[in-house]
């Protein structure tokens, strides 16, 4: 069986690994890797190809960054050439990016089926380029691979066919519990940051919502550098995010307690998050991940598709309305008690599930 898996942007690569990892181990799987192109940074791509030892993909598309329908029609075209060429028996993506509506849908024009892995989220918002690519890839995708309960509702709802409907967890669970066994050996990363284990909040922004809009933009800046009073803040800065404070001339104070740094590899992150007090993140990934370490998130966004947490009480959104409300409410927030954790995104063991799906269906 030949499996064509397509991946292109950061969290796709970290999920891809955990698939790939089991999908090696198996007798009679061929996995082709092709990356889009849609990261291309060393920091944002390379690094994990290295250290999650994914195998360099057969194709690189080379598409870079372009405005949506520039880039997902490039990727759609050259991914077209590529599984004519390779004849795959399935075409596997993830999540919600335009590499992942690109891949589906360049498969099952050509009547390959396709799987999805994180298949039924919804935020509910359709602004979100995200919202859009993941609703068009759960109605053309074959084999669909929920994460919770609540993202297989939303597909009953739309009406899928419950016969492809698999609720198998989260891949990013067990990615957290693979590589959180190796994250922070040996490392020397928060001495060389200057930073104390529960002394710091870890933040990341990189949401189109939260960059594109100027105001909102500095409101969060100006929220994180007042937090950054109370304890050091270290924000891994995302290229998008690079470019849009440049673009949008928002100043970053050097003197402030909130230090910005390049983006890091996931078991640097993964290290960040565990010893972090707390994080402030607007990440579909990161949220996630706050809660598989144990650490309380606040999600800057108007609303989730991992609910679940908030209900839970371990995150909290806050729509970034003004500094002083994200100081507040997070201030505020940092001193709750958190309730008992529940298992909310499956045992671990979902690339094992999805991999024995592929083989049956
Ligand atoms: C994309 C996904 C988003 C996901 C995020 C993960 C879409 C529509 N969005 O958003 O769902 O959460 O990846 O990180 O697919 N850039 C670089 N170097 C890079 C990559 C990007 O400088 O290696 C800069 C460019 O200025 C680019 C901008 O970042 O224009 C945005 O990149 P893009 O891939 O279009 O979207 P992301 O914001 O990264
Ligand atoms: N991540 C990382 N280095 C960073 C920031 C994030 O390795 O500097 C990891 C993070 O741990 C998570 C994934 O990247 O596994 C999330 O990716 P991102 O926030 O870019 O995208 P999203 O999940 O929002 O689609």
């Amino acid at each position: 069986m030949k499996i064509l898996t397509v991946v292109g942007a950061r969290p796709q690569f970290i999920k891809a690994a955990t698939v790939s990892r089991i999908i090696q181990k198996e007798q009679g799987i061929e996995e082709i890797l092709v990356h889009t192109g849609q990261h291309y940074d060393a920091g944002m791509s390379q690094v994990f190809f290295n250290e999650l030892e994914i195998p360099e993909p057969k194709y690189n598309l080379g598409i870079g960054s372009l405005p949506h329908g520039a880039q997902t029609g490039r990727m759609l075209e050259a991914l077209e050439t590529v599984i004519q060429q390779e004849k795959p028996n399935w075409v596997l993506v993830y999540g919600d990016t335009n590499s992942t509506l690109a891949g589906a849908l360049a498969a099952v024009k050509l009547h390959i089926p396709v799987g999805h892995v994180e298949a039924g989220l919804r935020s509910f918002n359709r602004t979100m380029p995200e919202e859009i690519n993941r609703i068009l890839t759960d109605h053309i995708a074959s084999i669909l691979f929920a994460p919770t309960e609540t993202a297989v509702k939303h597909l009953h709802h739309e009406g899928i066919a419950q016969d492809k409907i698999h609720l198998v967890g989260d891949v990013m669970y067990d990615a957290a519990l693979f590589y959180g066994e190796k994250a922070g050996i040996n490392t020397k990363l928060l001495p060389s940051l200057e930073l104390e284990p529960k002394q710091y909040f870890l933040a990341t922004i990189h949401r189109a919502e939260n960059t594109d809009d100027a105001k909102r933009l500095s409101i969060i800046m100006e929220g994180l550098k007042q937090l950054s009073t109370q304890m050091p803040i270290i924000l891994p800065l995302h290229p998008r995010t690079k470019t849009k404070l440049a673009d949008q001339n928002i100043a970053i104070d050097g003197t402030s307690n909130l230090r910005i740094i390049e983006p890091v590899g996931y078991l640097d992150m993964v290290h960040l998050e565990k010893q972090a007090k707390l994080i402030i993140t607007d990440s579909g990934g990161v949220q996630k991940e706050a809660y598989f370490h144990g650490v309380p998130c606040a999600v800057l966004r108007d609303e989730t598709e991992w609910q679940e947490l908030v209900d839970l009480g371990w995150n909290i959104l806050i729509s970034p309305k003004s500094a002083d409300y994200i100081y507040h409410t997070i201030d505020e927030f940092a001193r709750k008690k958190f309730p008992a954790k529940l298992d909310l995104y499956g045992d671990g063991h979902s690339c094992n599930k999805i991999v024995t799906l592929l083989k049956e269906s």
